[in-house]
């Protein structure tokens, strides 16, 4: 069987919505090989579609038919360590595993670019499939159905602290709360923050985040759909945070955390939250996965 591990992802970094997205050091794995019939299991408790629903299988069908092959039926196991409909990229990291998997079955046919290009497509943006397969901090723009995108290291001076509720947010929903159109200042206001932001990550001028990290064309709107929200802010600039987003579409908020103080972080953050009764929330600590999605055979 082929393995094919895949990052999760942290989209938007706050002002570059749908432009920019972070791969971090939390993996989903998949193992892949072609079967008579369709066969899905799973290493963990995690309900997933074990029928032709199911997204990695969808994408393995998709790359099969754009190289012009009939796939006879998959057998395919799934661990899942991103949590679903959290704003960490699970359902990018499904169609990344798909197609990566599907282009070594057979001989990998497909360029990294092509790549990148069906991942977007299948997830009609490219902010969190292009980090996943890339690694680091990548930003992109689609074009005619082409994403154009570069993938940059992160500074090693920063942490991600993750905080993950207990509920899902679906993007549609997130999507559906936010404006037809922004004014002139919105966008600049944006424009100058997402620049910045990829900037000062790229280079580690970590005191431009918290001015970076803001924007006017979805965190506001999408605050309310997450419960507690102000208050994991807060708490985040209390614990010391240098810039604090909601990550893609929510409800998972980042606080981006210097590497050489962290000590006690994940501690301090529980009892914090249990004292202002936010139940139910994770908190881990994550770094910047380099390397993005890779294929191995085990
Ligand atoms: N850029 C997207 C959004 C990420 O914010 O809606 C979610 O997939």
């Amino acid at each position: 069987m082929i393995r094919i591990q895949v990052p999760a992802t942290s989209a938007n970094l706050g002002s570059g919505f749908d432009a920019l997205g972070i791969a971090l050091t939390l993996y989903n794995q998949v193992w892949m090989e072609e079967a008579d019939r369709l066969e899905i299991s799973c290493k963990d408790s995690v309900k997933i579609p074990t029928d032709e629903s199911n997204l990695i299988y969808w994408a393995v069908k998709q790359l099969y038919q754009e190289c012009g092959k009939k796939l006879p039926g998959l057998r395919l196991i799934q661990e899942n360590n991103i949590p679903l409909a959290r704003g960490l990229g699970s359902s990018s990291a499904c169609i990344v595993a798909g197609i990566l998997g599907a282009n070594r079955l057979l001989g990998s046919p497909l360029s990294q670019s092509d790549l990148i290009n069906l991942a977007a497509k299948i997830e009609g943006h490219p902010d969190n499939t292009s980090p996943a397969i890339e690694g680091g901090l990548v930003a992109s723009a689609m074009e005619a159905g082409r994403v154009y995108s570069v993938s940059v290291p992160v500074s090693d001076k920063l942490r991600f602290g993750v905080f993950i509720p207990p509920f899902e947010l679906k993007t549609e929903k997130a999507r559906s709360v936010l404006p037809e159109s922004y004014s002139r200042a919105d966008a600049v206001y944006n424009l100058s923050r997402s620049a910045l932001i990829t900037a000062s990550l790229f280079s580690g001028k970590l005191e431009n985040l918290r001015v970076a990290v803001q924007d006017c064309i979805h965190q506001p709107y999408r605050s309310g759909l997450i419960e507690g929200c102000d208050s994991v802010f807060r708490l985040s600039y209390e614990l010391g945070s240098l810039g604090t987003y909601i990550s893609g579409a929510g409800p998972t908020i980042i606080a981006m955390l210097p590497a050489d103080n962290m000590d006690g972080f994940i501690n301090h953050a529980e009892t914090h939250l249990k004292e202002k009764g936010i139940t139910g929330w994770q908190v881990h600590i994550l770094g910047v996965d380099s390397e993005g999605a890779r294929v191995s055979l085990d």
